[in-house]
């Protein structure tokens, strides 16, 4: 079995490192203007998360190629963490916005337009959800939804998965003790209180533990990813997803499916592909084709149950909405992008490649026999550290590994390839191209017969 030699790595990170710097310095120089006035040196705080020391600036980007300023061209798999999955700037998302922009105008006027039934119909379609409601991010439609099922169930709890990520959103800031008690995450920034006021923490593919934490009869929500994706991917064994939504349904809780990365199994999520049926689904950043958005979508049964309240403000401070949300431009591309991009039959294209993108991982890991393994969603795939694949956050977060993702990261992106920047994610857009498949497996062969050599 290849053995990882800790040496051997420091070296190459090392070599690849010095490589980086030397062909990016005008992307070192922004980021050093950059300290003077903004936080952490960029725009948003994890733009320092990229392998190298710093970030590449943007120049350029289409369909499935971003450039920088230094010049380079690179075949992206990071799509944004899946903001982009439609791909950048796709032609029909661009017409829809320059016809609100240009034409239509009216961007915050507080009005419907007629484009957002369109895409409730679409959502409605594709997710199994009759009713939509629109956030400007998912965080918040996640954020939301969660206030609602309090509403709805009069009870204080929700129940998240250890190492899950729904954005920032408090409640799931959150991981399981062994002796599975609720505690912050490490590294949760400033927790308004202690996570184990608000949240029961269960361990994904382990029904036990959520049904221990069900039992106390307080939980209104389990909120989860249908297979983790913010921890490497986390398959759901089979018969974990059908057992939830028994246990929601037996203890009195909601199941709330958040779609927005697990979109990738096809176009109606994991949702469609495996006949769930959970009571809330959450969905954002890649449906508008980047222009921002985020939506949760209900059954009729829980909008009964809401509606039973007619003490909740839902019309004006009662904590649920936003000022810019469901604006006209996010109706209009979201109209776009689901209507002439990220169609039916895009998904079979991109799903095929992804497919392809893993079995040429695995040929190298075979080969090479490397332990660490691949787990395909749809069309993305992602590469983790241990074999087999873990089974939950807690076995994928033991599997984690900084200096193998800073040594992938720096020798795929030194040779023209972009990852995303946390763990190995990789997304097919519907302009990814099987030569651009290729071109992974070739250069992450080399990286893996450089490292175990
Ligand atoms: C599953 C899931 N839900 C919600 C979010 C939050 O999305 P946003 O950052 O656009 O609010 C993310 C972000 O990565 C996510 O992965």
């Amino acid at each position: 079995m290849g053995t990882l030699d800790r040496q051997r790595l420091a070296t190459l990170i090392a070599r690849e490192r010095a490589t980086y710097a030397a062909a990016n310095p005008r992307s070192a120089a922004a980021y050093r203007a950059g300290q003077s006035n903004l936080f952490g040196g960029v725009p948003m705080t994890w733009m320092t998360k990229w392998a190298g020391g710093f970030p590449l600036y943007l120049d350029q980007a289409h369909g499935n190629r971003i450039s920088d300023i230094d010049g380079h061209t690179y075949v992206d798999f990071a799509l944004g963490d899946t903001g982009a999955m439609a791909g950048h700037s796709p032609a029909p998302t661009v017409a829809a916005i320059k016809q609100r922009l240009e034409v239509g105008g009216g961007l915050t006027t507080m009005l419907p337009t007629e484009d957002a039934q369109w895409v409730g119909k679409e959502l409605a379609r594709r997710f199994k959800m009759p009713l939509w409601s629109f956030a400007l991010t998912a965080t918040d439609a996640n954020r939301w939804a969660l206030r609602l099922a309090r509403l709805a169930t009069g009870r204080p709890k929700v129940l998240a998965f250890s190492y899950c990520y729904h954005g920032s959103v408090d409640e799931t800031v959150v991981v399981r003790t062994p002796d599975g008690a609720t505690m912050a995450r490490p590294g949760n920034v400033g927790p308004q209180v202690d996570p184990s006021q608000t949240t029961r923490v269960a361990e994904f593919n382990e029904l036990e533990s959520v049904e221990s934490a069900l039992a106390q009869g307080d939980v209104a929500v389990v909120i989860t990813e249908p297979a983790l994706t913010n921890i490497g991917i986390v398959l759901p064994e089979p018969g974990f997803l059908d057992g939830l939504r028994a246990l929601c349904t037996e203890y009195g809780a909601l199941l709330l499916i958040d779609e927005t990365h697990t979109f990738s199994a096809g176009p109606g999520g994991m949702t469609l592909a495996n006949n769930l049926s959970p009571d809330i689904v959450v969905i954002g950043k890649s449906i508008a084709g980047g222009i921002p958005i985020g939506t949760y979508g209900i059954s009729q049964a829980l909008a009964d149950q809401i509606n039973a309240h007619p003490d909740a403000d839902l019309v004006d401070v009662g904590g649920v909405g936003g000022t810019l949300a469901g604006n006209a431009l996010s109706m209009a591309a979201a109209r776009a992008t689901l209507g002439e991009v990220l169609t039916d039959d895009a998904f079979l294209g991109m799903i095929a490649l992804a497919t392809s993108f893993t079995d040429g991982v695995q040929k190298s890991l075979d080969r090479a026999d490397v332990p660490w393994s691949i787990s395909q969603l749809g069309a993305r795939a992602e590469y983790r550290f241990a074999r087999p694949a873990p089974c939950s956050g807690t076995e994928s977060a033991a599997a984690g590994d900084d200096d193998l993702d800073e040594y992938l990261h720096l020798y795929t992106l030194n040779r023209g390839i972009m990852m995303t920047p946390f763990h190995n994610m990789a997304l097919m857009c519907p302009s990814t191209t099987q030569g651009d498949v290729d071109r992974h497996t070739e250069v992450f062969a080399q990286a893996v017969d450089e490292l175990f050599a």
